[in-house]
């Protein structure tokens, strides 16, 4: 995000990343003038490990189709899929076809765009844990470089789960696959090397120390793309041109006139052949650790000093430290978890949580979560952050909601007018991707009469062009080298530091009980009561 501006294409010895000040900082190089070279990415091979999961048909392959649709794949562009499963070049094409055709935004594959896209892709058979296989890798690897010009640029892509990630980094390291490829590591050949990391980054504190330790014992953090896909949403990133690109918000952005802010992240789908991760995983882990806390982050940041992902992860991490870890006490206060039981979600009929066949009986796993949080800053103090996600709930939507403070004197309700609504700006992540400020207007006609009207700007109606796929700006991001809308080592630790505690006391058993809620419904009442106590409520999205 910091860097999508006209750039020098970088040489191939001078990786973007290593750029002083501070080696971990990776900056934009200057401008260039009259060319705008911003969004295309440099040739490079990109090697997706566990190539023949899911995320590879459904998110990995539509967003590499859309950018090459788009123009920011350079022809030499090389896709390799790594992966246990015998299959050979063409059967691994077909995958990805397969996955463009279903689930792309941009379908089907349009045949002279696919056939350059098949042309660079290839497929490597091998064992995770056998050391040759990496070593026929890194031969497969020159080779590409050598036939397709992909300079020794390799972005690896982990979209394995993460138990898998320090057999796989130790053996490419062996290899000599991880070398950073710049003078730091003499030898070295050259190009780059980044690795892209899935969620769950760990699951607990502990867990992601130890995964932190074991990426950093082979790569430099300016290697590492933690991916948070909400972090990639169009909407997201507009988070903070809004702020900062508009004179008029920054100044209301502040316990002074925001009352309370509500983050919703609301789906309507369950587990659908999930179970089994989900039921070690939960809402809070799932969706809390990282979407619903980025959003908080990048909501409540400070401006940064400039636009640089140091400098924006900075501010975010500033933010999660701000957000206090709770007490066993405050956890039975400030938190609900509610589990779905059979109901209707948009007219289909959905069984109970517990009656997935992937998930235990007595599962006591949280398929929603309500949080209230505070942030113990100069511009958040006391006001509340309230958090929700929730699985087979009655519509998916995804919104930040302010909740202004209302006018100092209540003037109208001199003349009988009653009082009217707080102030409401909706910040509509997805779908519907907009912005809606709600405030009061004086009904037409003779007597006075206050009702409250909207706002409305809708990404859909004000913009010919659609989004692109938060995978497809991410990807496009670690291809040039960009960290900014990637999480950083310190950032996901600071995530689990506040979710710890929470967990600890859910699965302690003196958090709170675990409550009930109909499928197709708002989760369960202990959620709204948990702001009726602070005078509040949910806004129905
Ligand atoms: C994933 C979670 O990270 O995000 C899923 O693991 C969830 O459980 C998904 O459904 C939601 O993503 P989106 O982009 O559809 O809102």
């Amino acid at each position: 995000m910091a860097t999508r501006v006209e750039e020098d294409p970088p040489a191939v010895e001078e990786p973007r990343s290593s750029h002083a000040p501070d080696a971990r900082q990776p900056q934009p190089n200057p401008l260039r003038e009259g060319l705008r070279l911003e969004r295309m990415a440099e040739p490079c091979t990109m090697v997706i490990c566990g190539a023949t999961g899911d995320l590879t048909e459904r998110k990995l392959a539509p967003a590499l189709y859309n950018a090459l649709l788009g123009g920011f794949l350079p022809p030499e562009f090389t896709v390799v899929g790594f992966a246990r499963r015998e299959l050979d070049d063409d059967a691994f094409r077909d995958h990805l076809l397969a996955g463009i055709n279903r689930f792309s935004r941009n379908k089907p594959a349009k045949p002279a765009i696919w056939e350059s896209f098949a042309r660079g892709i290839e497929y490597h058979q091998g064992d995770f844990d056998d050391p040759d296989a990496y070593v026929e890798l890194a031969k497969h690897l020159d080779r590409i470089d050598r036939d397709r010009g992909t300079s020794g640029n390799r972005l690896f892509y982990l979209a394995v789960p993460p138990s898998l990630y320090p057999e796989i980094v130790n053996q490419l390291d062996r290899a000599g696959l991880a070398s950073h490829g710049d003078r730091r590591r003499s030898g070295s050949r050259r190009g780059w090397t980044r690795v892209i990391v899935e969620k769950p980054f760990g699951s607990d504190l502990e867990s992601a120390r130890t995964l932190n330790r074991e990426l950093a014992e082979v790569f430099d953090e300016t290697q590492v793309y933690r991916i948070d896909h909400y972090l990639g949403k169009e909407t997201v990133q507009n988070l903070a041109v809004f702020r900062f690109g508009n004179g008029l918000f920054e100044p209301i952005w502040n316990r002074r006139y925001i009352d309370s802010v509500q983050i919703t992240v609301a789906e309507t789908v369950g587990v659908e052949g999930r179970g089994e991760f989900y039921d070690a995983t939960g809402a809070l882990r799932d969706i809390v650790q990282g979407h619903a806390l980025q959003l908080m982050a990048m909501f409540a940041m400070d401006p940064p000093v400039e636009f640089h992902a140091e400098d924006l992860r900075d501010e975010k991490m500033k933010v999660l430290r701000g957000v206090k870890p709770m007490s066993a006490a405050d956890v039975a206060t400030n938190t609900v978890r509610g589990q779905y039981v059979s109901g209707w979600v948009e007219g289909e009929k959905v069984v109970s949580y517990r009656d997935d066949e992937k998930v235990a009986p007595d599962s006591e796993t949280e398929t929603f979560a309500a949080l209230k949080l505070g942030i113990d800053s100069w511009r958040w103090a006391g006001v509340p952050f309230y958090l929700r996600t929730g699985k087979a709930l009655p519509s998916r939507v995804t919104e930040i909601a302010v909740q202004f403070k209302q006018a100092p004197l209540a003037l109208f309700a001199r003349a009988g007018v009653p009082q009217i609504e707080a102030n409401v700006l909706a910040i509509r992540v997805q779908p519907d991707e907009g912005i809606l400020l709600r405030f009061g207007a004086k009904v037409p006609g003779q007597g006075l009469q206050i009702r409250t009207v909207n706002m409305d700007f809708r990404y859909g109606l004000s913009f010919a062009v659609d989004s692109p796929d938060a995978y497809e700006t991410l990807l496009l991001d670690a291809m040039i080298g960009d960290p900014s809308l990637f999480t950083r080592d310190d950032e996901v630790e600071r995530a689990w530091e506040i979710l710890d505690p929470i967990l600890d006391a859910w699965h302690a058993g003196n958090g709170g009980p675990l409550h009930f809620y109909g499928a197709g419904s708002w989760g369960p009442p202990a959620a709204d009561e948990l702001l009726e106590r602070d005078g509040r409520a949910w806004r129905r999205p």
